[in-house]
């Protein structure tokens, strides 16, 4: 392999942690650095971050330092995203590529998005956001879906998911206000969800740019229900009256007519409310149109043997599909045109590792830098 982009970690959470290790792993890619925020992981080699053998370089939580190094890309994905962190970085002259926003930037207020226009044609670098969902599920999939198309009336993106079974409790109590009282869980009383509902709404505006079609507006509904009764969680605890299901229903309109929808239906334990609808659990999306097309996608730790794997390891299989999804998407955003990119604009992302036996490259290779 004669081409190897040189990659920085940004943040090593259960996200972070499992892209570290696809980089480290995958030929196609080099790490040059992490950037971490809690003191104790300061100066630790980024091999012992991940459960792999030592690499020579060590994790610091200076983003100056970051800022300054020699990288073709930054993974991007710390538990808070600071639209200033990544103008730097992309000044700097590094294409970033993040899962917590910018899924399509183009969508950002004007002043942010003039932000980061400007500091990717000053450092000739693009930007990108993806993961799961949103990510691949609401950008990705609908797109290779839609090489099967003739003609297309309405995409609709279903996502069914009990948040008790995601292990980061934190943003599951903290961030999405799940077990908090109903009037504290709304869009004008929570940052985080208001923050939420711009995000998702980045991937219809991306998929109207990429499917031709003119919206009129993205219109968001949100809903929550309280409980009847408290009840304990895997992962915590939702009590009486406290909210333990939300809703996010994102509706693109086209001269008029609902052409894309986005429905998020959470809840956080056994409790589900009778009149929402009920998919399967995972993500359904379905482009109504000629023909009418549908896949539903689920990620596990394994579908072959999967009673042999704890609960843990299935839902955390989500965080390392979020990951690869990021780190797999790096040299295509290194090949991109500089700017806010879009999954249309981006080739075709592939796995770097796949079936291939990797014995992990240390020591390093002398560098072999790419211009991209
Ligand atoms: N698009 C998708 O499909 C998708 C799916 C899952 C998650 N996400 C997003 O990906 C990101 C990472 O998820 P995760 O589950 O890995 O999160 P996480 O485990 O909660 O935390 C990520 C890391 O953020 C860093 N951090 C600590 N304090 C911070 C601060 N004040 N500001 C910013 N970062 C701070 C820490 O890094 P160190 O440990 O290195 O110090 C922490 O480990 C989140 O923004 C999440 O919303 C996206």
């Amino acid at each position: 392999m004669s081409q190897r982009f040189r990659v920085i970690q940004w943040a090593t959470g259960s996200v972070g942690t499992e892209a570290l290790k696809g980089i480290l792993l995958d030929p196609r890619l080099e790490l040059v650095g992490v950037k971490v925020y809690a003191d104790a992981k300061q100066g630790v080699d980024a091999g012992s971050l991940c459960g792999m053998p030592e690499t020579g370089i060590r994790a610091t939580t200076s983003v100056d330092e970051i800022v300054g190094l020699d990288a073709d890309c930054v993974s991007y994905m710390p538990n808070r995203a600071r639209l200033e962190d990544v103008c730097a970085l992309l000044r700097s002259g590094k294409n970033v590529v993040c899962s917590p926003f910018l899924f399509y930037g183009e969508n950002l207020p004007e002043a942010d998005r003039k932000r980061v226009a400007d500091a990717c044609a000053a450092g000739r670098a693009s930007v990108y956001g993806t993961g799961i969902h949103p990510g691949f599920v609401g950008m990705v999939l609908p797109l290779a879906l839609s090489g099967m198309s003739r003609t297309i009336d309405k995409v609709t993106v279903q996502e069914r998911a009990d948040w008790a079974f995601y292990d980061n409790p934190k943003i599951t109590f903290e961030n999405m206000r799940f077990g908090s009282p109903p009037e504290e869980v709304s869009l004008e009383t929570c940052e985080f969800l208001a923050f939420n509902g711009e995000i998702f709404k980045d991937q219809i505006v991306m998929l109207a740019r990429a499917l031709g079609a003119t919206l009129d507006d993205v219109a968001l509904h949100h809903e929550t229900r309280a409980a009847e009764e408290s009840y304990d969680v895997i992962c915590g605890r939702i009590e009486k009256d406290t909210v333990y299901a939300q809703r996010f229903t994102w509706k693109g309109i086209c001269g008029g007519t609902e052409r894309f929808v986005i429905d998020a239906l959470w809840n956080v334990g056994g409790q589900y409310p009778t009149d929402w609808p009920k998919p399967r659990d995972g993500w359904t999306v379905t482009l109504e149109g000629e023909p009418s097309l549908q896949a539903h996608f689920i990620s596990l730790a394994s579908f072959e043997n999967a009673a042999e794997r704890s609960l843990a390891e299935h839902t955390h299989a989500a965080d390392v599909a979020t990951a690869m999804q990021v780190v797999n998407s790096i040299p295509a955003l290194c090949e991109a045109e500089p700017g806010i990119r879009g999954t249309f604009e981006l080739d075709r992302v592939y796995t770097g590792i796949g079936m291939r036996t990797v014995a992990p490259r240390f020591p390093r290779r002398p560098r072999a830098r790419t211009g991209c």
